[in-house]
């Protein structure tokens, strides 16, 4: 039994509103790979437009879409009118859920993007980003969960397997768990890279998300950067392997590839495809 087959969404890949479209001619043109995959993770600005044919396109594909926000803060102030924007966008896709990594992405209207900020590690902030995400799931009427974004420093007396518990437990939230974001937040810190075990977080985890990164070596010790396209190291795959024992069944497993090319998604998608079948075998039947 898939994951899918189980309830969840299975395995998903993450576009945008440039590139949905084609790849849904592609699945519906009998693409192998895209075969495989069960839901789409559409990245979505306030200020988007959804093409008049793609709801239809992804119906005909068979393809739920989850909505990844893009530049919320979710860790200072809410702009109301860009909610706006997104609930008018996440119903017309009928999104499953909405979903934002934690942190500062736009200062003013100005997006920072690399140079985003991670949210302060402190009880006080994941008060802050909780009471956000509750503003978040009123304002949009659907779920809304909350993925560890990625860090380059941290600050203040939480972890981030600790912060993020405490926001989804505050705000009675999902979790996003982005396999590249926690490798790169542990290698960042000069912290040993771990899952969890007892992590009070996990039964709240709905999606994990696997993407590329790079090590680039600046001074004594490489630093992580968030590198989409780059093919996934084993070690990673070793991860997810893990993190899916730890999750609850119907996890889904999203694939952000942006960029990458056609045999490295291939790659990733048989791979990954097998992860979510070995994490929920077929029942014992008579
Ligand atoms: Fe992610």
């Amino acid at each position: 039994m898939t994951s899918a087959a189980a309830g969840g969404l299975g395995l998903g890949v993450g576009l945008t509103l440039d590139n949905v479209a084609g790849v849904c001619r592609g699945r519906l043109a009998g693409d192998e790979v895209l075969a495989r995959v069960g839901y789409v993770n559409l990245g979505i600005r306030h200020d988007d437009i959804v093409p008049e044919e793609l709801p239809g396109l992804l119906a005909e594909c068979g393809w739920p879409v989850v909505v990844h926000a893009i530049d919320i803060n979710l860790s200072t102030d809410l702009d109301p009118e860009q909610l706006a924007g997104l609930k008018r966008l996440g119903d017309a896709l009928d999104a499953r859920w909405y979903e934002e990594d934690l942190g500062v992405w736009v200062w003013q209207r100005m997006s920072l993007g690399l140079h985003h900020l991670p949210p302060l590690l402190t009880a006080e902030s994941a008060e802050r980003s909780a009471a956000n995400v509750v503003r978040c799931r009123e304002l949009l009427g659907r779920p809304f969960h909350v993925e560890n974004p990625p860090v380059h420093y941290a600050e203040g007396e939480l972890d981030m397997w600790q912060y993020l518990a405490a926001v989804a437990e505050a705000a009675d939230c999902g979790i996003i768990l982005d396999s590249g974001h926690l490798i790169g937040y542990h290698l960042n810190t000069d912290t040993p890279i771990e899952l969890r075990a007892g992590w009070p977080g996990w039964p709240r985890v709905r999606e994990l998300h696997i993407s590329g990164f790079q090590l680039v070596d600046l001074g004594d010790r490489p630093t992580w950067i968030d590198q989409h396209p780059a093919a996934l190291p084993a070690g990673q795959l070793d991860w997810v392997e893990q993190a899916l024992r730890y999750a609850p069944p119907g996890v889904a497993a999203c694939l952000e590839q942006d960029g990458a090319s056609e045999a490295v998604v291939a790659a990733s998608v048989t791979r990954v495809a097998e992860l979510l079948a070995v994490a929920e075998p077929a029942p014992v039947t008579a």
